[in-house]
This record gives C-alpha cells, sequence and structure tokens, in this order.
C-alpha cells in the first residue's frame, strides 16, 4: 500500500477542500476540547452556534471551572447528551487542580479526565498536539472499512481498535491533524453513509471498496 502517496492525497484534499468550521481557526487544547465533546453527537451545523456562545462565556479552562453548573447547562441547553456538559466541567476542574490549567498532552492523562474517550483522547492529542494518534469514531470506520475492505463489524465495540491500529500504521507523521481531520472531513463531504461520492474521491485510488465495487455494501454495522 502506497502509504506517503494517500497521505498526500488527503492531506492536500483536505487543506483545500476544508469547510471554514470555528474550532479550526487555531489549536488551543480547551477550544479543540470542547468542539469535540460537543461534535461527538450533534451534526456541525448545530454545534456551531453552540460553540460560539460557550467559548465566548467560558473562554478558558479556568472560566469553565469557576462557572457555575447551572450555567454551563444553561449554555448547553439544545445541545442534549447533558451528562457532556457536567463531564467536561469536572474535567476541566481536574486540568485546574492537577495541570495548573494546562490541558495534557499526553495519552494517559487525558485519558483519565471525566468523559474523554478514545475519540476525544486523540483528536486532542491530534488536532491541538500534532500527534500521530488515531481519532476514530463512526465516520472514520466508515471510510477505513471502504479503504481497506474491513469487514468486521462497526457496531461492535471491538472492532474500534481494529481501526486506531490500522490508523496509526498509515497516519501522517508530518502532519496528524491534517490526516486526522481529513478523514472526517472524507466522511462528512465523500464517504457519506449513503450514496458516497466516489467519482469526486480523492484517494479513490487507494480504495478497495471502490475497486471491488462494495461501497455500498461496506461498512458492515448491525442494528440501528
Ligand atoms: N466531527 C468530529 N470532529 C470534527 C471536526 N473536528 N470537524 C468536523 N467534524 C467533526
Amino acid at each position: 500500500f502506497p502509504i506517503h502517496a494517500f497521505q498526500e492525497a488527503l492531506v492536500s484534499w483536505f487543506k483545500l477542500e476544508q469547510r471554514d468550521l470555528p474550532w479550526r481557526k487555531d489549536q488551543d487544547p480547551y477550544k479543540v476540547w470542547v468542539s469535540e465533546i460537543m461534535l461527538q453527537q450533534t451534526k456541525v451545523d448545530t454545534v456551531i452556534p453552540y460553540f460560539y456562545r460557550f467559548l465566548d462565556k467560558f473562554p478558558t479552562p479556568e472560566s469553565l471551572a469557576n462557572a457555575d453548573e447551572q450555567e454551563v447547562l444553561k449554555a448547553w441547553e439544545g445541545l442534549g447528551y447533558y451528562s457532556r456538559a457536567r463531564n467536561l466541567q469536572s474535567a476541566v476542574k481536574e486540568v485546574m487542580e492537577n495541570y495548573g490549567g494546562k490541558v495534557p498532552n499526553n495519552p494517559k492523562e487525558l485519558g483519565n479526565l471525566k468523559g474523554v474517550g478514545p475519540y476525544t483522547k486523540g483528536a486532542i492529542l491530534s488536532i491541538a498536539f500534532g500527534q500521530p494518534e488515531p481519532a476514530v469514531d463512526g465516520n472514520v470506520m466508515r471510510v477505513f472499512s471502504r479503504i481497506f475492505k474491513v469487514e468486521e463489524d462497526i457496531a461492535k465495540p471491538k472492532t474500534r481498535k481494529i481501526h486506531e491500529d490500522l490508523v496509526r500504521s498509515v497516519i501522517s507523521k508530518e502532519d496528524p491533524s491534517a490526516f486526522n481531520q481529513g478523514l472526517m472531513e472524507l466522511g462528512a463531504l465523500i464517504c457519506k453513509p449513503r450514496n458516497p461520492d466516489c467519482l469526486l474521491c480523492p484517494v479513490q485510488e487507494y480504495c478497495m471498496a471502490y475497486e471491488q465495487g462494495l461501497e455500498d455494501i461496506l461498512p458492515i454495522k448491525t442494528k440501528a
């Protein structure tokens, strides 16, 4: 597999075609963290105004740590999954107490923060800190299932590990942030769940599903 050509095709496409999204304006780990928590169960278009308002009210870990919980929940109102907001505030308090208000830049400490699972951890490490760590969500599993013809059920918890290992084996060491965000963007704009736009895909020539006409079959996903 031509790893370098694949990385280059994905990263240069991302740099050219990425959407102009507010959390892409800087690499502040706190802002990346807030955005990734919001984006986990909520669509991009819905998140945008919440992201602006939340950071306007709570621009730093310190301001969020010191805020009244009701104020935080009010800023989250309409996004749903309110435990995300409560966990984020608890975690930011931990960051104040244990790390002097600096978001940790290593997998162990990050992963121990409340509400920071493998996906969020990888997103912060790669996007904010430039580390070659996987950030695998359902979209990335869909994209990788197709490119590498992975036939494991993406609804099964164990399948994430397979995809994380695959991402580790092909992620750009030069630009892990653009690589991971390129996968997210590809999943959102081209490699959609239904009717993927394979003819527009920057990595079509590397895609086993496309080559074998399996793009409508993969990924395999039981339940829902
Ligand atoms: N979905 C999850 N994380 C995202 C990001 N950083 N940009 C766009 N969509 C996303």
